[in-house]
């Protein structure tokens, strides 16, 4: 791929920025800055460096992203800020994976993977989802074992074996769920069949990848390599690939 590409890809500035950084002898290619923008470099053989600094070929992005309650997991919304427009990185392909509720916020993977979104949503893989939640009133025993028990809310079948953990208990209860699948509403609507609101909810992991302390509603960054391994994405030396 042409060199200049390759670079505006992996985020190191625009096409026009990149071009600049090359003009200045701030980009090499297996050590030498002799190199011009349209030249082609094989990223699985060839060390291409930006500022001192390697710039490793990815296939596809992986962004994490803290949704905040106040947007929609879409890519375009008539009504409402969506998620897409936290993240100024406008390659093709670039969408959330799965939906969190408007007013639900946390973990929210954004990729341009679609092979990787499939495999996070399909049903047959039970990928687990944790989350955590303020519920009005308090939750006891009887709930928990209403959850590892499965639930009618109102699907055709119940709701698989859920893990429901009280967290502090009040008036107010803060919980952790953990889910096996993914329907619509549906912490909130399990809530509602065992009789209790839903006030506040978070998703704080997905699939053992768990939402960064360090980020803040709204804020987003590059998965790391480790945690890309631990959704499935198998790293080769040039280019990567979800396989589930
Ligand atoms: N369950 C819900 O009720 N809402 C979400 O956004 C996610 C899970």
């Amino acid at each position: 791929m042409r060199l200049d590409k390759l670079l505006a890809d992996m985020q190191a500035g625009t096409r026009s920025d990149v071009k600049r950084l090359i003009k200045q002898g701030a980009v090499t290619v297996d050590g030498s800055n002799k190199v011009s923008p349209k030249q082609q470099v094989d990223p699985a053989v060839q060390k291409v460096c930006c500022l001192g600094e390697e710039v490793r070929y990815q296939e596809f992005v992986y962004y994490m992203f803290y949704k905040p309650g106040d947007c929609v997991t879409a890519r375009h919304d008539a009504l409402h800020k969506t998620v897409m427009d936290y993240i100024p990185d406008k390659r093709k392909g670039l969408s959330p994976v799965g939906r969190l509720d408007l007013d639900t916020e946390g973990l929210l993977l954004i990729t341009d993977d679609g092979m990787l979104s499939h495999n996070l949503l399909s049903p047959v893989k039970h990928v687990e989802k944790v989350y955590e939640a303020k519920v009005l009133g308090r939750v006891t025993d009887k709930e928990v074992e209403a959850f590892k028990m499965g639930l009618d809310i109102g699907d055709d079948s119940l709701t698989k074996p859920s893990g429901l953990t009280v967290l502090a208990k009040g008036d107010v209860s803060k919980v952790r769920v953990v889910l096996t699948e993914g329907r619509f509403h549906q912490v909130k609507r399990m809530f509602s069949a065992v009789g209790m609101q839903v006030l506040f909810l978070k998703r704080v992991a997905m699939g053992g990848l768990w939402l960064d302390d360090a980020l803040v509603p709204g804020e987003y960054r590059q998965l790391k390599e480790e945690e890309r391994k631990l959704l499935g994405v198998q790293i080769t030396s040039g280019s990567r690939r979800g396989n589930g």
